[in-house]
């Protein structure tokens, strides 16, 4: 069996350079480090952190000193506020994707632009979007969404920076025709059309696609879908120990690919169990 891992797969800029914040900041020794909320969306890598001495506090008054980290996918600017207030120093490890999008967000209101945000509701990069535009933006996740929105003069179209293209293309089709004035800010991350783009590429080709990352990854979600809408049979695992024989059975080339938040040590772990379940060894 051939096993075939995609050309763009695992760690994005943005996540590689969160980790490196919180790592540098755990390795100083000098104050307590918590990150609040989880930073990237992989409970294995979260729990590597946890071994360095860096804790995951749910909300800020769980934490009375030394410094907060921000995730990457950015926060309400008030929470960001609020933890200054309470004397921690912040570590901002905001995506500057994700930052560029807030300043696109940021310009519309100041413009008066009514704000449409295409993402996932209840995301925490979608609602660090929201927050910049004052609560007043409306979160759409597909065009027959968007097809239900009120006509508008101005209207301001931003985007989750792992959306799919196609549904950018989609919505902003739809809001053109309800609306006067449309602008349009595609704030889709370039690593995240590379990984999309090489996963779709692979699943084309392969018998059977592995797409490796967290179950609350909202990129390793996406990229699920688009490999299941070539037809190719696809799975979703967040470690080599959820992998089952009968995927790869009679399989001649199997595909992998990982989200923006998955490490490498965790692809490499499900190559190596692939190779196993072809050797036909069983698991632990
Ligand atoms: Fe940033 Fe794109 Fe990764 S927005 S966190 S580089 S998926």
């Amino acid at each position: 069996m051939e096993i075939i891992v995609a050309e763009s797969a695992g760690f994005c800029f943005g996540v590689k350079r969160a980790l490196d914040l919180v790592t540098r900041a755990a390795d100083d020794g000098s104050r307590p480090v918590h990150t609040l909320g989880a930073l990237i969306h992989n409970p294995q890598e979260i729990a590597r952190l946890e071994e360095r001495g860096v804790h995951q506090a749910s909300a800020l008054d769980e934490v009375s000193s030394g410094a907060i980290v921000l995730s990457a996918h950015g926060v309400d600017p008030e929470v960001e506020e609020a933890a200054g207030a309470r004397g921690l120093e912040v570590i901002d490890a905001t995506c500057p994707f994700v930052k560029r999008a807030h300043e696109n967000i940021l310009a519309l209101s100041r413009e008066g632009y009514s704000i449409v945000i295409l993402g996932d509701r209840g995301h925490r990069e979608v609602e660090g979007l929201a927050a910049r535009a004052g609560g007043k933006a409306e979160i759409v996740s597909s065009a027959e969404e968007a097809e239900r929105l009120p006509f508008r003069q101005r209207c301001g179209l931003v985007v989750q920076t792992t959306q799919r293209p196609e549904a950018l293309r989609e919505v902003a089709g739809v809001l053109a025709e309800r609306c006067r004035e449309l602008r349009v800010f595609n704030t889709i991350c370039e690593a995240t059309v590379k990984r999309q783009e090489s996963a779709r590429e692979l699943a084309e080709k392969v018998d059977a696609m592995i797409v490796v990352g967290g179950r609350n990854s909202a990129n390793t979600q996406r990229l699920a879908e688009i490999c299941a809408a070539t037809g190719t049979p696809t799975h979703h695992v967040e470690t080599a120990g959820e992998l089952r024989a009968d995927w790869v059975r009679g399989v001649q080339r199997v595909g992998v690919t990982a989200g923006a938040s998955t490490p490498a040590w965790i692809v490499d772990e499900v190559v190596q169990r692939l190779r196993e379940l072809e050797g036909g060894t069983p698991g632990p």
